[in-house]
């Protein structure tokens, strides 16, 4: 880690990895990883996204910004696009979510209740905890994953979280890009082996007698290039089930080097989202954590979440 020692009022992050700092007295917020991530929208985009239902014109050019965007932070970019200065009040965020859901694509469900907008917030559980108890709905931090994980392929191409109410203490995000975790694993035996499916816990979202696992590789091809999906544990619980194999030397060779990789502080990006920002993850090139936070009474950690099948991205 480069430490907490990025105190500045510029924008000076340099490293991938520059974590946050934050002087609660004085109510300073300094840089941290995720400031080269964050855009002011213009004026079109924000009203396509908090005003009346966009006719044709301003959708095409709230689009146009967004696509813009979207290529430089996303396609060409480290895989993180943050929006500021949004209000922070949740009904308003709702709509913002579906508004920017369907100027990047399409919204998927993310269980089986078909849930478009989820409330990301401390349910008290731990995950793998239970039968259908996921990553989001506890406090805790670890377990780098993609969003998905649970589910058959394809993969959510992004996903949103609108910030709603930040911890003081914990909740930054890690992130960490494909690309060096493949700079990372270099014996093509352990890559073969990414490549091949595991049997991976649905988390409780099959329904009658459908198969409680799903049958995926953690490294696969979505949209013309390489892409993971990932949750160690549920694929460990994926794999303890009394009708699935165990897992081989081999695989758990490669998700150890996989894990090897993803908790190098080198090729981390540390970053806490402020309350009032939206943001935007590659979901098929990112891995991407959070580090336990603890609730206070009364401001309870509340973020809103959409997962999405992009669109062609605007020209
Ligand atoms: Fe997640």
């Amino acid at each position: 880690m480069s430490g907490g020692n990025a105190a500045t009022t510029e924008n000076t992050a340099t490293t991938e990895n520059t974590v946050t700092t934050e002087n609660t007295a004085t109510g300073t917020r300094h840089v941290d990883g995720f400031d080269r991530f964050r855009v002011a929208p213009g004026p079109a985009l924000q009203a396509a996204l908090f005003g009346p239902e966009p006719d044709a014109a301003t959708a095409a050019v709230a689009g146009a910004e967004l696509g813009r965007f979207v290529r430089s932070h996303l396609d060409d970019g480290a895989g993180v696009l943050i929006l500021t200065g949004m209000p922070v009040d949740e009904e308003t965020a709702a709509g913002a979510i579906a508004r920017i859901s369907a100027l990047l694509g399409e919204a998927t469900p993310q269980n089986r209740e078909g849930e478009l907008v989820r409330r990301v917030r401390d349910r008290h559980t731990a995950v793998g905890q239970g039968q259908r108890s996921r990553y989001s709905d506890s406090r805790f931090g670890g377990n780098l994953h993609t969003d998905g994980a649970e589910a058959a392929l394809p993969a959510p191409d992004v996903f949103t979280l609108y910030c709603l109410r930040q911890s003081s203490h914990g909740g930054e995000l890690i992130t960490v890009h494909l690309g060096e975790i493949l700079r990372r694993i270099t014996d093509p035996a352990l890559l073969r082996t990414l490549r091949t499916p595991f049997h991976v816990d649905r988390r409780g979202d099959e329904v009658g007698d459908e198969s409680p696992t799903v049958l995926k590789p953690v490294l696969f091809e979505q949209n013309g290039h390489e892409s993971i999906s990932y949750l160690r544990s549920y694929i460990e619980i994926g794999h303890r089930r009394d009708d699935r194999p165990d897992l081989t030397a081999e695989q758990t060779a490669a998700l150890d080097a996989l894990d090897a990789a993803v908790a190098d502080p080198a090729a981390q990006t540390v970053g806490k989202l402020a309350e009032g920002e939206l943001a935007v993850f590659d979901n098929l090139r990112l891995v991407h954590g959070r580090r336990e936070f603890v609730d206070v009474p009364g401001h309870s950690r509340l973020l809103l979440r959409s997962w999405i099948r992009r669109g062609r991205t605007p020209a």
